[in-house]
Formats: structure tokens, sequence, C-alpha cells
């Protein structure tokens, strides 16, 4: 990072009185935040920017944990080099480093060696095994540099997004070490809880020209496709494709782990086991050729909800935000939840009040607060993928418009915001 932004961002948070005391920067004692500056830097209580990208949040024995992505400086940072970071709290204010819950490997043929592309882990606890259970989406490394552990060949090796797995690791204890488990392309020889009957028909139909699986489609012809499930029948054998992922643990002991899969065309959500560390081969195909990304998770009320983003890239979009009565239920899209005046090409309008790119950010998890009725925080990524640790975070209360059954959560910029001022009860 650079530590021009650092020291900015610390001048900016004092300015802002975000954090107050004196002296030093790398002292818990002297650096205590109570309130969120979203897009600012963020510094731990060892004073360095919270270095947990694309996180999962979880709250345990009375802390919230966050689990992300550690980052390197300049684009080498979109590759994994160190491993899952986790900062654990008791105010969601200020966060204390708890280290590398799981480390990349040296072992040239492990599915996590230095250098995979390694995104959005995240965490839930199993009551059943006691375990602590991570997911994350895994991009091998391939080419002829793939088992180099040169520094030098990581970097120059072009981002490749084809192996689209889920990997799983388990640990004891919160924040780790976590065990690297294997990985998976989930449910393979599976058809869903939805519309099997429409995609068997599909497969029939395609399966009149035998080398239909290389078939190439384009334009609208591709979109049809996709949302008919070419993907998924394409994949049908060896299992569906999961990159931007995300977990979802539910009051009745189900836990779901939920994907961007088919070309990141339709959304997935897969119940998991009772370990919680495979699947039980329930699944539901969500919003066919609908491009869901960043997908998180959470529950109000009978109701389950999940934010997520068009499909850009590192670049921001208008957020998107959906409602089910079930898991594997009819999800429905409400629209972007993001409010305020701001629209992309406004050049009045301060580009992180933008609504229609969610305020310059992608979803990556909702953390429900402890002790207050339904309060939830919006906890976004602005990526800077030129230099990937510099990533910024964008925490926003999640708002309610409307009340009872049809209530819609939304959201709004704010420079600065403390918890108690927006959640009363
Ligand atoms: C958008 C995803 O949400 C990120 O996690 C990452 O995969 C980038 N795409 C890569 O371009």
């Amino acid at each position: 990072m650079k530590l021009f932004n650092v020291f900015l961002g610390l001048a900016a948070a004092l300015a802002a009185g975000g954090c107050c005391g004196t002296g030093g920067v790398n002292s818990a004692s002297v650096l205590k935040y109570d309130s969120f500056n979203p897009g600012q830097v963020w510094l731990d209580d060892n004073g360095r920017h919270i270095n947990a990208h694309g996180a999962g949040a979880i709250f345990d024995n009375g802390r919230y944990y966050i689990f992300g992505e550690h980052k390197l400086g300049g684009t080498l940072g979109n590759k994994s080099v160190v491993g899952v970071h986790c900062y654990s709290s008791d105010d969601l204010y200020n966060w204390k480093d708890e280290g590398i819950a799981l480390e990349m490997s040296g072992d040239p043929n492990s599915e996590i060696v230095r250098g995979t592309i390694l995104e959005r882990p995240k965490v839930i606890y199993n009551p059943r095994t006691k375990k602590y259970v991570m997911w994350m989406h895994l991009e091998f490394r391939k080419g002829p540099t793939a088992k180099s552990a040169d520094l030098k060949d990581i970097y120059a090796e072009k981002p490749d997004y084809s192996t689209a797995r889920a990997g799983v690791a388990v640990a004891d204890k919160i924040a780790g070490p976590y065990k690297y488990v294997g990985s998976f392309r989930p449910n393979a020889g599976k058809y869903p809880i939805n519309g099997a009957d429409g995609l068997r028909a599909y497969r029939a139909e395609l399966e009149k020209d035998p080398n239909w699986k290389s078939k190439k489609f384009k334009g609208e012809e591709r979109k049809k496709a996709l949302a008919r499930g070419f993907a998924f029948l394409r994949d049908f054998d060896g299992g569906q494709m999961s990159r931007d992922m995300t977990l979802f643990a539910d009051d009745d002991g189900r836990a779901y782990l939920g994907c961007a899969s088919e070309d990141n065309s339709t959304f997935h959500i897969h119940e998991l086991n009772s370990e919680y560390t495979g699947f039980t081969g329930r699944f539901a195909r969500v919003f066919p050729g609908g491009y869901h990304e960043a997908p998180a998770f959470f529950k109000r009320g009978g109701k389950y909800y999940m934010f997520s983003s068009h499909c850009t890239g590192w670049a921001p979009n208008p957020g998107r935000v959906s409602v089910s009565d079930e898991m594997l239920g009819e999800w429905r899209e409400l629209g972007n939840p993001c409010r305020g005046d701001g629209q992309k090409k406004s050049k009045t309008v301060p580009v992180e009040a933008k609504a229609d790119t969610t305020f310059r950010s992608q979803s990556s998890a909702v953390i429900p607060v402890r002790g207050k009725k339904d309060a939830f925080i919006y906890f976004g990524d602005r990526w800077i993928p030129e230099d990937a640790i510099d990533g910024r975070y964008i925490v926003l209360p999640v708002e309610w418009e409307g009340s009872g059954e049809g209530a819609t959560p939304v959201i709004r910029w704010r420079d600065k915001w403390k918890i108690e001022d927006v959640f009363k009860d």
C-alpha cells in the first residue's frame, strides 16, 4: 500500500473525528474509532489498513469476525500469495488483527499454492461437528509457470477464471489455522429442484447434434441458450461452475452456498451436507441469464434477502437486491437498493455518493448487528485492482422502505455514521 494513502486516511479519520486519542499509529490503545468512515483507510489494532477484501462476517462467542482476501500491492495483489486474513471486533468499528486464518501453500501441487486466485472467503460454524467451515472461490494456476514459486512468474500469469471451483477448509478455532480439505464443481450429475423438466427437454434438443458441447452461440442466441441452461448441461457431468460465492447458515441448522455459475449467467444455491463440507444434492437455479455476482445473504423476519451486483469485473455497477420466502425457493428481484441522487454521468455528485455504482462498491457481506432489532450493515469492496491492497471498504446501514411483508432494504451514502444514531431499537 502506498504509505501516502495510509497517512492521508489517518489524517482524514482524525480530522473527521472518526478516531480519538493521541500518539502513534501503532498502538491499539491510542487508535480508537467510534464511527464508520466508508471509503477511508481503516486501521486495525496494529495501525495497518484492514486487509480482508471480499470479506465474509460471522458472530461467535461475543465477537464479530471478518475473513477476507489478504491482498498485496500492485496488480500482483489480485492473486493470493499470503492467504485469508481474519480480524475480530466487539464493536464493529475497531478490529483486532487475528492473523492469517488459512495460509497459501508452498507445495506446487497444492490446489492453494501461492499465486492461486482465492476470492470471497466465508466462514460458518457447524454446531453439530463443532467445526468452523470456510468456503472460498478458487481459480487454479495454469500454464508453463504454474508450478513456479517465483513472484515474477506469479505476477506475469494472466488471470484465468476457467477453473470456477469452490474450495473448503475447516478449523477447530474460529481464527484458525484452517486446514484445506479440497474443492468442488458442485453437484455433478444432478438436476436442480426447480426447472429440471425444461433442462431435460433442452438437453434432448441439443443432443441431436453430437458435438453440441462445443457449440458456439453469439449475441442474443447466446443469451437465450445460457438462460435455457446450455452451460448447465455442458457442465452437468463434471459439476457446476462456482465463482463469486457466499455462505448462509440458517436458524434451522441448514446451510447454503450461493454462487455465480454457468459462465456467471445463472446463480446457484446449493444446500450443504450436515458437515457443511459438501452438498446434499438439493440446489436451485436462480435468475437464469440474470448475471449476478457479489452475493451476500441475510434474513429478516421469515424472508431471505440477497445483495448482489451485475458482472463488470472490478468496476462497480448498480447494486441489486432480491427476496425469497425460502432459500431454495422463488427469488424475486427488487431492483437497485441504493438511494440517492447520484447518476453515473453527473459531474455535481461526488463519486462516492453515486447510487448507480453502489457508491463505488460491490457487496461482500451483510452483518447483523447484535442486540438491535432488524439491524443490518452492508459491507462492500471498493476495489483498487491496480493497487489491490489499497482497496477500501464501504460500510453502510441497511434501512427499510415500506413496512411489513413488502418492506425493501435500501442503502444510502453517509460520509460517517454511528450504529446508535441509525439503529435506535
Ligand atoms: C468481480 C468479482 O466480484 C470479484 O470477486 C472478482 O472476481 C473480479 N470480478 C475479477 O474481475
